[in-house]
């Protein structure tokens, strides 16, 4: 064996070594009664938990309770084997009102859920068109609708926007928490651009699957074929001008 594959070899034992504590530590970090009862629960009920292991809210520690308000602290012990009634009664611990539990957060709700950490953000959008359209009930689209409820994530830009938008040409390059009239009249000035290069001439190529590779050497065959077309011309002319002589 030579040397750079031992240091290989090495790198890669100590990269486990480092990750594999962080791995069990992230693990042992998230269980709280909200998590074991909706698992348990399975179905519908569970599919948060699911969506939301793994999330950037549960690598940073932000348990359903943050959202949902509850006492995640209640003992449940072996839920399979509880009554009905014992069963309710831990349900009712965890999710009373009156130990803050909020429900599903809707309209001003959602933005006050979120805006706990993320002011910033909600205030962007409050002001917005979109952000006013949701919350009066207009038809615009909630923080959910882009991030998802349980795997935030950044949006798809523009096929998020397909299901209520018909023409999207220009949105990748708008802030679609912050549609405001400014934005509108830079929307209207990219699509005019835009317009201007196809226009131009920049047009779509003819068989679009093609990847980028196989276009030029598509260029290239053509090229070659051009090359050798004008050859057999200027042969032709040479011979008619050889016979006249
Ligand atoms: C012992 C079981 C149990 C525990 C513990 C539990 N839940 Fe639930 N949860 C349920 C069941 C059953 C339902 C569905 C029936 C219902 O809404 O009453 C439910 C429904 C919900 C809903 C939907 C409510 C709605 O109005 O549609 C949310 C949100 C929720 N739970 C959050 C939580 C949070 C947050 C915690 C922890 C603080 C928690 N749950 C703890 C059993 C539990
Ligand atoms: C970052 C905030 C956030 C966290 C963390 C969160 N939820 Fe939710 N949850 C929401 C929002 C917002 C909705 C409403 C979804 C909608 O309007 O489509 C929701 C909806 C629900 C519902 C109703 C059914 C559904 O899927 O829409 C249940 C049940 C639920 N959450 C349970 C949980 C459980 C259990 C956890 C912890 C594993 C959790 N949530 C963590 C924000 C959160
Ligand atoms: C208790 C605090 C808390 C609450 C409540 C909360 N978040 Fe977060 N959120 C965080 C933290 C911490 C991060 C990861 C660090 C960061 O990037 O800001 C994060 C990250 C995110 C990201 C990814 C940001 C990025 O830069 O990649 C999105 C999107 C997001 N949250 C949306 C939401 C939405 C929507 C809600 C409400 C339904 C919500 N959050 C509620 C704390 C919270
Ligand atoms: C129409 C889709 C859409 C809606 C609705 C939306 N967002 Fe976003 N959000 C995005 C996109 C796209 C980005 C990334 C580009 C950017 O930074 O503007 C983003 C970025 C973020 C970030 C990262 C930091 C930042 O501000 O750039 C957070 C946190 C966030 N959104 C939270 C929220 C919350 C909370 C709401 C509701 C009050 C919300 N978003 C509504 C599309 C949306
Ligand atoms: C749930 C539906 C919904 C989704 C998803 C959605 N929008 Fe909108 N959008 C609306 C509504 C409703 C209005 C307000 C229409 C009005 O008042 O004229 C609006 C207005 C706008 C406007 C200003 C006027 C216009 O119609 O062009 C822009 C720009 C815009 N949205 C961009 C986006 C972008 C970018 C995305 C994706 C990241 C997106 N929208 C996703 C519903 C939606």
């Amino acid at each position: 064996m030579d040397n750079r594959k031992h240091v290989g070899i090495l790198f890669s034992a100590l990269l486990l070594l480092l990750i594999c504590p962080l791995i069990a530590h992230a693990e042992q970090k998230t269980e709280n009664a909200c998590i074991t009862c909706h698992r348990f629960l399975g179905g519908k009920l569970a599919k948060p938990v699911s969506e939301w292991k793994g999330s950037i809210h549960q690598q940073n520690d932000i348990t359903c309770d943050y959202c949902h308000g509850g006492n995640p602290n209640v003992t449940l012990g072996n839920l399979g084997s509880l009554s009905q009634k014992q069963f309710a009664a831990r349900q009712a611990l965890a999710m009373s009102r009156s130990n803050g539990f909020i429900g599903v957060p809707a309209g001003k709700a959602m933005f006050d859920t979120c805006g706990q950490c993320h002011s910033e953000s909600v205030d962007r959008y409050t002001n917005s068109i979109m952000g006013k359209a949701y919350l009066d009930n207009k038809g615009g689209p909630s923080c959910v609708a882009c991030h998802n409820a349980h795997h935030n994530s950044m949006p798809d830009v523009p096929k998020v926007c397909e299901s209520c938008h018909k023409d999207t040409s220009g949105f990748d390059r708008i802030d679609p928490m912050n549609v405001n009239q400014t934005t509108l009249n830079v929307l209207s000035r990219i699509r005019i651009q835009i317009a201007e290069q196809k226009a131009r001439g920049n047009k779509p190529p003819l068989i679009a699957e093609f990847p980028k590779e196989l276009g030029a050497f598509q260029i290239g065959f053509v090229a070659f074929g051009a090359v050798l077309v004008l050859l057999v011309i200027g042969y032709i002319i040479y011979l008619v001008l050889e016979n006249r002589r």
